[in-house]
Order: structure tokens, then sequence, then C-alpha cells
């Protein structure tokens, strides 16, 4: 290989030659990469690969004007961007409606071909797919060419990720000849589940915490800043559907097709099957092999295949007629209760969470389940030595279900709440009406630092980045951070000789906390962790009294005044700035140089919703919790976690519970989603 040579001066133009190398050695690599990721199909060893990959590099620093914007250098992860842009699907990303079991499959065929009238054929095309359970993406190519990609969002708009999606190497840089000029792919972007094993492995070995869940794992990945984190992680795209489906193509199984030969990866269990028995078996063979899968799939999509009985089927609000997703039950297996330890958080409330014997469930190997509270820990009557059965659903942490009865049940040792913290010691408390058990030592009890510490840093807060776990348990457990504001007085010296940190990473985060001091004040209020002020109350309440001082000096009646603010909040936050050590903390913020910045913008653009109060419970059929709750506060309306008189409606989705039944004693309007999206239009 030539050896490394400076980069050429300015203005000197690349010979014909080194410009016809760039160009072969680009399609040269994108075709093994696909041969090697997509097609299992490697031709060449890994260190020709390398070669070719060094002598791209090397001729691209030389020429930066021969950088293509398909070369696959660009997959390491380049500059970070300094925020997600919103990225808008020019054609809505639509949702599917869900069937539980063969049954609702069966009504599923009758009904379509109920719709279809005389045009139904004797048996109906279907594709079955497996619902892959990761994150839904759109990919847009243009001549070929990726150029830029993003999330579903609320399925107008999502998030530009193109800088994390160039590091998947099954997304394909540059299409295959034959591709459109213009296409807009979509797909799943999902963990391989070996690989994200083997990520934890590693991470447990570095001292990180472990990541317990392949979908929000993916999630957090993909909304990273900082392409280098994507491309280091074993994450693959499936491509399942289009914006707008290219000429000459009829059938979705064509597509499919058509996708595989550009160079997209099409999952290898897609089935094509003639009718209703055919798509059954499918749907419940796939759900066979569901364990086996080296992927999570939560469900099989039966899509009608041919799209012109698709077109004469149409849509309903934001799904298709032609589609729906059967959700299989989550996986359940049983393992043993090892232990039960109690871990403090961040408010003080003490969470039971049980050690297991490590069980593979649905493809992730389980060591620990939340117990929730002592209400469930009665509930469960656990015993150390009682096998149990868990769950892992979707997006939740896994779960204990219940003791499988024995014999000898009764005989073990019951599991019972410790009397005093188990991180510094002081009596726990259980107020009435509350399930939770609190330690109520405050910044006295480390644990509760490490929380508030950690909250406090928090993207949604004060946003300093670097300021992650492991540092912060060192932060505490050195004693240098005992307060929030303690952390604007650390410097290089101090930091320096903290594990795993050098000069630069140092000196980074000392820049970091240093621009935080410019956050405005619902940030900071929010980062104080005052009991029920989440991010809607602390914007309130900053628009509202406008200044820290004038805040501090509120009462309760003047609190409880502010619109949005309940009677509980109010006394909460007046009981937190009567505080001595909460009054003493926010002196010390000021004299470290917080500015508590105004909010900007005043009261929201679109006031629709004119303010009032919504609850929202269960599954919405396409709006995610963040999302509805997004929307509804854009709408000058307000999201509150309890049903009470004053709540204007309750929205609710699938499996709504107590909430629900909450609304209709008290005679609140219970509204789905269809109405909730009426109101945000203001109609
Ligand atoms: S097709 C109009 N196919 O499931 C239908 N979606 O609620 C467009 N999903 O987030 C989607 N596997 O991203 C389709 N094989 C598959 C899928 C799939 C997973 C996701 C999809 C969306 C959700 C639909």
């Amino acid at each position: 290989m030539d050896k490394p040579q400076e980069r050429a001066p300015d203005g000197a133009e690349a010979p014909a030659d080194e410009r016809a190398r760039v160009v072969e050695l680009v399609r040269e690599l994108n075709r093994h990469n696909h041969r090697y990721h997509v097609l299992d199909a490697a031709e060449i060893p890994d260190h020709v690969y390398d070669q070719l990959y060094r002598e791209l590099e090397a001729l691209e620093a030389r020429f930066p004007e021969l950088k293509r914007a398909d070369s696959p250098t660009l997959r390491v992860g380049g500059t970070p961007v300094s925020e997600l842009q919103p990225f808008v699907h020019d054609v809505p990303m639509l949702s599917l409606q869900n069937a539980f079991g063969a049954e609702e499959l069966r009504e599923f065929d009758a009904r379509l071909r109920r719709l279809l009238g005389d045009d139904a054929p004797p048996a109906l095309p279907y594709v079955v797919e497996p619902k892959l359970d990761g994150l839904a993406m759109e990919l847009v190519y243009e001549d070929g060419v990726f150029v830029r990609g993003g999330t579903r969002g609320d399925g107008q708009v999502g998030e530009d990720v193109s800088h994390n999606l160039r590091t998947i190497k099954t997304v394909p840089l540059s299409l295959a000849t034959g591709a459109p000029a213009r296409l807009a792919v979509r797909g799943e972007v999902l963990f391989d589940l070996a690989g994200f094993e083997e990520m934890n492995r590693r991470r447990e070995a570095a001292g990180d915490r472990r990541f317990e869940n392949p979908r929000n794992s993916a999630a957090g990945t993909m909304r990273q800043l900082d392409g280098r984190l994507a491309a280091d992680r074993p994450l693959r795209f499936f491509a399942h559907s289009v914006g707008v489906v290219p000429v000459g193509i009829s059938s979705q199984s064509e597509l499919l097709r058509s996708f595989a030969e550009w160079g997209f990866q099409v999952n290898p269990h897609n089935r094509v099957c003639l009718g209703l028995e055919a798509m059954l078996e499918a749907v419940f063979d796939l759900e066979k092999r569901r364990p086996e899968l080296p992927y999570e799939i939560d469900g099989a999509v039966v899509k009608v295949d041919t799209l012109r009985l698709q077109d004469a089927l149409g849509f309903v609000t934001r799904s298709p007629r032609w589609a729906v997703a059967n959700k299989y039950p989550p996986p359940r297996v049983r393992t043993v209760l090892e232990g039960v330890l109690f871990s403090v958080g961040r408010t003080g409330a003490v969470t039971p969470v049980a050690c297991l014997t490590p069980a593979r469930v649905g493809g992730v190997t389980v060591s620990r389940a939340t117990l929730h509270n002592s209400d469930e820990l009665r509930r469960l009557d656990l015993r150390i030595g009682d096998t149990v059965e868990i769950e892992r659903s979707g997006d939740v942490i896994p779960k204990v279900v219940q003791v499988v009865p024995d014999a000898d049940h009764a005989a073990r040792t019951p599991v019972s709440y410790p009397a005093t913290c188990p991180e510094c010691g002081s009596a726990l408390v259980q107020e009435a009406g509350e399930a939770a058990i609190r330690c109520g030592n405050g910044f006295g009890c480390p644990a509760q630092v490490r929380g508030a510490i950690l909250h406090f840093g928090s993207r949604t807060c004060m946003e300093i980045d670097g300021l992650g776990e492991k540092l912060v348990d060192q932060l505490v457990d050195t004693g240098l951070v005992k307060r929030p504001s303690d952390l604007f007085r650390l410097d290089l010296p101090a930091l320096v000789g903290l594990d795993r940190m050098g000069q630069q990473s140092a000196t980074k985060l000392v820049a970091a906390i240093h621009a935080s001091r410019g956050r405005s004040l619902d940030r900071v209020l929010m980062a104080l962790g005052i009991r029920h002020v989440g991010e809607s109350t602390a914007r309130d309440l900053a628009r509202h009294f406008g200044t820290l001082e004038r805040l501090r000096a509120a009462g309760v009646t003047e609190l409880a005044g502010v619109s949005g603010v309940g009677e509980v909040v109010a006394a909460a936050v007046a009981s937190f700035f009567a505080e001595p050590a909460a009054q003493a903390e926010l002196d010390a913020l000021t004299a470290v140089g917080l500015r508590f910045e105004p909010v900007m913008g005043g009261a929201p653009a679109v006031n629709t919703l004119g303010g009032r109060t919504f609850v929202l419970t269960g599954t919405l059929p396409t709006l995610s919790r963040d999302e509805a709750k997004r929307r509804i506060e854009a709408a000058g309306g307000k999201v509150v976690g309890s049903v009470s008189k004053k709540t204007h409606y309750v929205v609710a989705g699938a499996e709504a519970g107590g909430k629900l039944e909450k609304a209709r004693e008290l005679g609140v309007e219970v509204i789905d989603e269809v109405a909730l999206v009426t109101l945000l239009e203001g109609a």
C-alpha cells in the first residue's frame, strides 16, 4: 500500500487516475460490504478489505474533494451533530391495527372480502412478515445514493438521524443500478441479540451499566448526536415498506424482492401465502420460530399482497385497511428467585429488585426484575428459593408475574422490607396513602445524592454532557460532590485523579458544566428534582414568575393560582423553597454563576386546547405517550398523571385500566385517539 501522503496543496486538482481509483474503490468496498453484511457471503478475507479501505482513506485524505457521498469511510461516524433536526416525511408513516390470535385474523380476512365484494378473489393473497421489534425509520435515496434518514416521530415529522443510519452496515450507501431515481424506503432498525449480549458483556467488563432492553437501547443509540457510538453497536436495518411505491411494482412481494435487488436486507422469514388458512399457518409457524430468531419480534404483520387490492381497500385514519399486526404474547419464562435487593432512588423511594438465576427471555438474558413496591411484594408473597415466572414485554423492565406454587414455598424465608435505608442506615418511612417506602435522609443519603446529581445533569435538565453514572458514582463516593452546586467547583486537578478520566475528558467536562450555567429557569427548576415538578409544571412556574427571586417569594396560594398547578404541587413547591437546605443550595447555585434565564417564547404558539387537562391511559393506536403529550402541550393543553374532577379529558387506548374506571366514576369525558387528534387540530 502507498505510504500515507500529505494533503495535496489547495487548488491542486486530483489527477484522473486517482479520481478513477476512488470511484472504483468505493464501488468495490460497498459491494464487499453488501456481500459480507447483507448476503453473508464474503468474497475476500478481512485483511484484503482493510487494505482497500486504507487505500481509499489515504486518497480521500490527499484529495478531500474526491470524497463521495456514498464513501464507506463515512460509516465510522464523523463530527457529531449539535442537535437532531426535524425530518419531514413526504408521505406520512402510518401504523398498523392490532389483532390478537386466530379469531381476529379470521375476522380480518372476512372484513376484507366484505369490503372487496365482487372484487374479492376466492382466496386473498397475503404476505406474512415478522413484526420486527425495533425502531421505524425512513431512508431517502436520490439517484441511488443515501441522502438522509429519520425516525418515524409522530408519523409526519421525526428526527433526522442520518449520521447514525450511515454507520449501520446493512444500510446501503448507494443502491444497485435499476433502483428508482427517488426512493423513500421504510423499515426497522434493531439490535442483533448476540451482538447485544456481547456488547453488554463488554460494558460490564468496563464497569458500565448493562442495557436491559434491545429496543430501548436501539432508540437511545439512534438519538445520539455522535455517530461513533452507533458505529460501534451491532444494529441492523430490514426494509419492509415504502413511502411511494415505485412504478412497475404491483405487489408487496415484488417490492420485497426489489429491495433485495437494490441492496437492502430483507427479512428471510417473510412468506407469501394464498388464502386465510395458509396465512394463519404462516403466522403461527413464525411464532414457533420466534425463540430462535437472532433479533426480537413481537408479532406477525399480515399484508394483502396485490397492490390493486390494497388500493381498493384503502385506509382508516392512520392505518391501512389491508394490513394488520398480529401481536404475540410477551415471552415468559420460569427461573429461581435467589435474593431481593433494595435500591434507593433519587427521591429516596426504596424499590425491591429481584435477583434471579439468569434466564433467557425472548432472546435476552435477564438476571434482575423489578418488584415495584411493598404492595407488589405482598401480593406476590415471594420467598427466597421460589420458582417464579418472569415476563419481558416490549419496552418495559422485566417483571415477576407470579410465584409457581410448590410444596416448599411455605417453609421458605419470606422477603420483607428492611427497617433502615440500605445506603445510609436512616429509618425508612411510608407516608399515608402511598405505596412507596422512602428514606427521608435527603442529601444525607449517598444514593439520593447520586440520583440527584445524575438527574441534574440529564438531557432534559442541565444537559451536562459526559456526566454519566460511573463518573457520578466516583464524584459522590470520593466526597467531591455532595450537592449539585459542588459540580461548578470541580477543576482539572480534582477530576484528572479519577478513574478513566484523562486531561482531555476532564477539560471537556468542566466546559460542559460551565456552559450549563446559562440554562433557563424552567430547566433548573426541573433539575432540582422538586417533587411533582416535571417538564410542564417547571415551564408553567418559570413562565408565570419569570425570575427565581419572584418564585422563591411566592406563597402556597399564589403558587396554586398558577395555571396548571394544583394544590398538591403548590404545597410541594412551597415546602421545597421553605427548606433551609434548599435555600442554601439555591444561594450556592447563584453564587457559582447560574443565571436562571427567563423561558423563551411566553405562551405556546397555538393555543387550541386553552389549558385543558388530559390524562393518558392505555396504548393509543398510533401515538406514543411522549408524542401525545408533546402534541397536547404544543397546543396549549396539559398532561397530568392522575384523574380528578378537574381533569377535562381522559384519552384511553388499548388495555386502559384504573384511570379509565376513575374517569367513569367521576364523570370525566373519555375520548380516543381520533377524538384527541380532532381536538388538537382545533376542529
Ligand atoms: S409495514 C402501513 N411491516 O410496526 C404499514 N411494519 O404499527 C407500514 N413494523 O412502527 C408498516 N415490522 O415500523 C410493517 N414487517 C413490517 C413491520 C412493521 C415492524 C413496525 C412499523 C411501525 C409499526 C406499525
